[in-house]
């Protein structure tokens, strides 16, 4: 058998250590499968006294992941710590330019510095793999740079963050409150160390960067995307959704289109009876559109432990197998400069207002959406108790800056009690 490849692990965490695992449980299955053994040979962590319930008595320490990613002895520089800039960055930077491949699963990373690290790997003749960065567990990279290579896509779209799809899915089965769905989904390990990357969309706005580039062979625009959080997506809206046949999603969509990319990751209500609108929990669903293969879904755990170990293993693989593909599939100085769209697409809305129950409130709402050239689809009443009248609307399609200037007339008109709620439907 010929040499081993030899890992250096940085980052013992969740992911490091279901890598550590990995790689202890499956030596001779990883061995048959790269023709060669995968070996482990050093590691680098904060603190080398904290038990991580792996055995790590035969990796040499290194407290300074810069060291690690200068070993001779290590052949692929796992960076598996985290954070946009700092050790991550300079270590993988450093590994890639002393010609050590990197496998990632740091999006933030990737998100700001990928065109940048992907130069640095094809200069030297090594890899940048980031299988685990986007979608956790799911082979989507993999997918979009070899199985549908030969496709123009068209359209990237889905759930990328477990930790939002978690806290909005059992906010609605069990009604229980934002903030104790959050805590729980830490103490499961799907959350971000700060869980605002989480929950103010960022981390899958990270994540859809990641595919619209590989997706389009357009360089990362993270700048371009528009980006809304779940943190103020209300129990009443998830219910009043669920009442329409609707669901509530932190949905990433991806348009590729002559007027170019329009991406934004943000809550959009989809069919309850859809694939998407049918996720539960941390599952994670990407849905690719491309010329000749009409539409693919993958769906699968996008966080935790074992799924995303899962993902790097794959990566170092194909390593192993001495496929050398580029990070975006496409080599990074061939990339296209990212075109943002001028607007995203029409599309219905679901409204929700908070009206004087009194006659003619409904009438003046209805006539300024009427005016504004915004047409009804669907409307009721609910929950209606006291003076107030909670009233939900569902139009037709219609362009968001239209709508805008509408709602804000409507929210000052001396009927509507509450800023007016818009969520955009999204067709999947
Ligand atoms: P984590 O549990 O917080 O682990 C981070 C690890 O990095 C810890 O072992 C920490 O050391 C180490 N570390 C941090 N700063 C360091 C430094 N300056 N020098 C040396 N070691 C350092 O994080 P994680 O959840 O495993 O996530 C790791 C990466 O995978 C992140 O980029 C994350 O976005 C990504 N990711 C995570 C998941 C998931 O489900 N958790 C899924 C996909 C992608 P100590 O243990 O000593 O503190
Ligand atoms: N915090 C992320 C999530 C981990 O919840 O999806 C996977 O990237």
């Amino acid at each position: 058998m010929s040499n081993p490849l030899r890992l250096g692990v940085a980052g013992l965490g969740t992911v490091g250590t279901g890598v550590v695992k990995i790689v202890q449980r499956h030596g001779d299955l990883l061995a048959s499968r790269c023709g060669r053994p995968v070996e482990i040979t050093a590691v680098s962590a904060r603190s080398r006294s904290k038990d991580r319930g792996v055995d790590l008595s035969t990796y040499a320490w290194e407290d300074d992941p810069m060291a690690l990613a200068a070993r001779d002895d290590v052949d692929v520089f796992v960076e598996l710590m985290g954070g946009e800039n700092g050790p991550a960055l300079d270590a993988a930077t450093k590994a890639l330019q002393d010609g050590r491949h990197v496998v990632s699963a740091n999006k933030a990373m990737l998100a700001r510095h990928g065109q940048k690290l992907a130069l640095a790997a094809e200069k030297s003749g090594v890899s940048l793999r980031f299988e685990a960065a986007v979608a956790g567990g799911i082979p989507v990279v993999k997918a979009l740079t070899e199985g549908l290579a030969g496709n123009q896509i068209t359209r990237v779209m889905g759930v990328m963050n477990g930790t939002c799809n978690y806290i909005l899915t059992e906010m609605e089965r069990t009604g229980r409150a934002y903030g104790d769905v959050l805590t729980e989904a830490q103490q499961l390990g799907y959350a971000e160390a700060d869980p605002t990357f989480d929950v103010g969309g960022f981390d899958a706005a990270q994540k859809l960067a990641l595919l619209a580039a590989t997706a389009f062979g357009s360089q990362v625009d993270y700048d371009g995307l528009d980006i809304e959080g779940i943190d103020r997506v209300n129990l009443a809206d998830i219910e009043h959704a669920s009442e329409l046949g609707y669901r509530i999603k932190l949905l990433g969509v991806a348009n590729n289109s002559s007027d170019g990319v329009d991406a934004r990751m943000k809550p959009c209500l989809v069919p309850e009876n859809s694939a998407i609108g049918k996720l539960e929990g941390v599952t994670n669903m990407i849905v690719i559109e491309g010329d000749s293969i009409g539409q693919v879904v993958l769906s699968g755990p996008g966080a935790g432990e074992g799924p995303t170990a899962s993902a790097v293993l794959g990566d170092i693989t194909d390593i192993a197998r001495g496929l050398n593909i580029p990070a975006f599939g496409v080599p990074a100085d061939r990339l296209k400069p990212a075109k943002r769209a001028a607007a995203s697409p029409k599309a219905a809305y679901y409204l929700r207002f908070l009206l004087t129950d009194a006659p003619g409130a409904l009438a003046r709402v209805a006539t300024v959406l009427g005016e504004g050239g915004i047409s009804i689809d669907r409307m009721r009443q609910v929950q209606h108790a006291g003076p107030q009248a909670p009233v939900l609307i569902v139009t037709h399609d219609t362009v968001r800056s239209t709508l805008d200037k509408v709602l804000q007339v409507i929210a000052d008109l001396d009927v509507c009690l509450a800023p007016p709620v818009a969520i955009r439907i999204e067709d999947v």
